[in-house]
């Protein structure tokens, strides 16, 4: 059971930060005849929904998709009453919100019993209304839908920049976290990392972040009923500023992500940043995929071996086949040492892509930083946060550096198009 069903369902009361602007529409779905009175004189007393269509039968997928005999639009809300038959309403309720995840659903039924609650909740009901309904009760549960869809609107902010090693222990978490907590203090930027790992993620680790309740799969699979105050929820505050949202521990039990759900999920992210930053297993899942096309950049983190290079070859191949353009792609190359057997510009033939940031071999202090969960503070004085610092500074977020000297293109940062 996901923790956020819980607490829509049952506590929460944002109807305040409600727009009235435009009314949401209303769907209905083998309401009794007393419920559907009880809307209409709502819908007619108060501005906040609209009531499109009330339907008096179950579907399920197997008859026909909800996409199209919901509309399209699809409607905002769509209420289904689970007193007919629980069974057939669930997966009523099931098929909508995996084909139509922006459609936000209510349950109402006059039994108020935990499980049947929890059931309803699973099959992806984000309320669950008792009956007889009253105004009180409607008001608050459509606010929370009113509340969510004005958030989504606002408009997108911040960059996303993806990180993929060409293989396993290529450094992605290690500079990942060290580039999110440099971006948080020094140029107090409001930054955010995710962890893209469907299980074992290190990023929680490395930022000794040990305290949080909630993964990022569990957000996704709730992108629907996301605000603000549920967003908390998921975040783990790192001294730095930065926000982490972890990944799942590694006994979780099994998920299906709807396509576009991480999609949504990030177009919610980015109203709240300056940067967000992933960090992805290794691979090129579904899941990756999705991110791929989503972000602004992906960062291929490659070292000078052969194994590496070959899958960066591989990968930008794949991605290009994929449709991916060539300029999203960014290659780095990490624990850069000047008399390396594979030499930069073999590097860049063997793959058909610049170099497009070096980051020095400084093992002991990655991993002091690592071992301290602090990436900025233990490795202060070392090469790899002066070579971090050198890139992050041409983002020009810190007019407090006026006497260095602005390379154009060289900095990280600025070849990230932020310089
Ligand atoms: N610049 C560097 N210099 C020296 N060692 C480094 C550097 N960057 C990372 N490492 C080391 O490489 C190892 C793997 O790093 P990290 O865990 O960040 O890789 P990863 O790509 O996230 O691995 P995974 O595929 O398991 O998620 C760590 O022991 C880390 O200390
Ligand atoms: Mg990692």
């Amino acid at each position: 059971m996901n923790p956020m069903s819980i607490r829509d369902g049952l506590n929460s009361s944002p109807r305040e930060s409600f727009s009235t602007s435009e009314p949401l529409s209303v769907v209905g779905v083998c309401l009794d005849d007393e419920t559907w009175t009880a809307l209409k004189q709502f819908a007619e007393s108060a501005p906040l929904i609209k009531l499109r269509s009330h339907f008096s039968e179950y579907r399920t997928q197997e008859t026909e998709s909800p996409a199209d005999w919901l509309g399209t639009p699809p409607p905002d809300i769509c209420i289904i009453d689970f007193d007919r038959d629980r069974k057939k309403a669930a997966q009523s309720a099931e098929t909508i919100h995996s084909m139509v995840p922006e459609t936000a659903l209510f349950a109402i039924s006059s039994d108020p019993q935990p499980g049947l609650i929890i059931d309803a909740m699973r099959a992806g009901c984000g309320e669950y209304l008792l009956k007889p309904v009253g105004r009180e009760q409607l008001l608050n549960a459509v606010a929370r839908v009113g509340g969510r869809r004005r958030e989504r609107l606002q408009p997108n902010k911040a960059q996303i920049f993806a990180f993929l090693g060409a293989k396993g222990g290529c450094g992605v978490t290690s500079l990942v976290t060290q580039l999110g907590a440099l971006f948080a203090s020094s140029f107090s930027k409001r930054t955010l990392v995710v962890d893209l790992h469907p299980d074992f993620g290190d990023a929680a680790l490395y930022l000794g972040l040990t305290r949080y309740r909630y993964h990022f799969f569990e957000l996704v699979e709730n992108t629907d009923r996301l605000d603000a105050e549920l967003l908390q929820s998921f975040l783990a505050h790192h001294a730095s500023g930065l926000d982490l949202i972890p990944a799942p521990e590694g006994n979780d039990m099994a998920r299906r992500i709807q396509p576009g759900a991480i999609a949504q999920t990030f177009d919610f992210l980015k109203a709240r940043y300056d940067y967000i930053l992933v960090d992805m297993a290794p691979g090129l899942s579904d899941e990756n995929l999705e991110m791929i096309r989503h972000c602004d950049h992906l960062h291929v983190i490659t070292v000078a071996e052969v194994s590496a290079l070959r899958n960066a070859v591989r990968h930008f191949e794949y991605l290009t086949r994929k449709e991916i353009p060539r300029e999203r792609f960014r290659m780095i190359l990490n624990r850069h040492q000047k008399r390396s057997l594979i030499s930069e510009g073999e590097i860049e033939k063997t793959i058909g892509q610049r170099i497009y940031w070096k980051v020095p071999n400084q093992y002991a202090h990655v991993v002091k930083a690592i071992n301290g969960g602090d990436p900025i503070a233990s490795l202060s004085s070392s090469d790899v946060t002066r070579n971090l610092k050198d890139r992050a500074s041409m983002l020009g977020a810190k007019p407090s550096a006026p006497t260095e000297k602005k390379k154009e293109g060289t900095g990280f940062l600025g070849l990230l198009g932020r310089s």
